[in-house]
């Protein structure tokens, strides 16, 4: 009986002893699979088998370090936000593409650090509506992450943002953001893509979309380019978690006459070329003083909407995104950011140019785009707008 309890016994133990060596070998994988991602064991060695982020830990700069022009003394609190004013008689959906240079990636003005506390805040309440990521997009953000904080801003703004090596209590590098006092993390990395994302979001204004192309989700659209991550606290009218993981076209499916514009993106993307960024402006107008707006700002076929015959001309705001596109040098994607900009209504009057943002708007209606008119919300607010604009 005693040696049928010993038994007993010596087999539970056996038992226990190889669960937990099991799991523990698991935990194992599952840290090496979580330095993998890293691209570096914990004792520093790079894994023979990591993905392409372990390139990103050479000491070399990347492709794209070496064409940022440094501005070293530059004072982004000096800087009045660049008042851009795209609006024409008539809209027109059109790519209406620029040259840009990999500098001008990050533009910073003196709203620099009110938009960034707007930005935590809209975080800390919405987190899920504002970042993510899809398995496929974890390479791409170590790549926009040590990119931006490794190389683009201590170069490009070496007066706001520095790198610091600190040894103790081990070798390790950081990245200080001197407008806000953050330390964040950047060799190693952050432990996890999102943590990335959130770091990125309190550090620049811009909101951006990480894109890979695909070849199988739409055969109708060979190569479509897909949402693999994004971090946007500045959507005008849409929830951008619910572009995550679909391809442009689905992306764009609110928008009036896209297929007019869609294939020739399609295109341009899978061109487009390390180090030869190009941007855009778009524009539209609405009438609170928000940034996160995820809905509201855009009208669908089918929404019941009514004319807004009080809208409050002191707070309808003319909203204007500067859009930018780079190529990602080392996991190939495609990075689309952008910084919004809101200006009153009355910024517009004094300048002289209330009549012709008026012709724009009711413009909306006449190009080759009509729908416009009312995805933008022109059937809600024009007619206030333009009564004020042109009085
Ligand atoms: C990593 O880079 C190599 C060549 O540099 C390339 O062939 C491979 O497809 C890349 N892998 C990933 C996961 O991007
Ligand atoms: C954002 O957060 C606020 C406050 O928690 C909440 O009321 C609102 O519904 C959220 N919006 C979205 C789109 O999740
Ligand atoms: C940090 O150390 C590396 C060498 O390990 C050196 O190349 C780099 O210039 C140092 N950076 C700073 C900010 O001291
Ligand atoms: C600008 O265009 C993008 C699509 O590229 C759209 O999602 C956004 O709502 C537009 N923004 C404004 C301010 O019209």
């Amino acid at each position: 009986m005693a040696l049928l309890f010993l038994a007993i016994f010596v087999a539970t133990v056996i038992a226990l002893v190889t669960t937990r060596t099991r799991l523990l070998r698991k935990s194992q994988q599952a840290q090496s699979q979580w330095h993998l991602a890293e691209g570096k064991r914990k004792d520093g060695t790079i894994m023979s088998n990591s993905p392409n982020v372990s390139n990103m830990k050479e000491k070399q700069p990347s492709v794209l370090a070496q064409m940022i022009e440094p501005l070293p003394d530059f004072d982004w609190t000096a800087v009045e936000p660049t008042k851009y004013r795209p609006f024409k008689p008539t809209y027109h959906i059109t790519m209406a593409l620029q040259t840009s240079t990999p500098s001008e990636l990050i533009v910073m003005d003196r709203d620099y650090l009110d938009k960034i506390n707007q930005r935590r805040t809209i975080m800390a309440d919405n987190a899920s509506t504002v970042m993510g990521v899809i398995p496929e997009g974890h390479a791409a953000v170590w790549e926009t992450y040590s990119y931006l904080l490794g190389e683009y801003l201590p170069t490009r703004y070496p007066s706001t943002f520095e790198l610091r090596n600190h040894s103790h209590p081990y070798q390790h590098t950081t990245f200080l953001n001197k407008a806000t006092g953050v330390e964040s993390p950047l060799t190693p990395l952050p432990s996890h893509p999102i943590k990335a994302l959130k770091i990125i979001c309190e550090t620049v204004e811009d909101d951006m979309f990480i894109l890979e192309q695909q070849p199988d989700i739409d055969p109708t659209f060979p190569g479509e380019h897909k949402s693999i991550a994004f971090v946007c606290c500045h959507p005008a009218g849409f929830d951008p978690s619910e572009k995550l993981g679909k391809g442009l076209k689905a992306i764009h499916a609110p928008v009036p006459a896209y297929d007019k514009i869609g294939p020739s993106m399609e295109r341009y993307f899978a061109r487009a070329e390390v180090g030869k960024p190009v941007r855009r402006v778009n524009w539209s107008v609405q009438t609170h003083t928000r940034l996160f707006a995820p809905s509201g700002n855009h009208v669908h076929a089918g929404d019941l909407v009514e004319e807004e015959t009080e809208v409050d001309v002191n707070t309808a705001r003319l909203r204007v995104e500067l859009q930018t596109l780079t190529r990602l040098p080392k996991t190939r994607a495609l990075v689309f950011s952008f910084k919004t900009y809101l200006y009153p209504m009355a910024d517009i009057k004094e300048e002289g140019l209330g009549p012709q943002l008026a012709d724009a708007v009711e413009g909306l209606k006449a190009g080759n785009a009509p729908g416009m008119w009312i995805y933008k919300g022109g059937v809600r607010w024009g007619k206030a707008v333009c009564e004020y604009l042109r009085s």
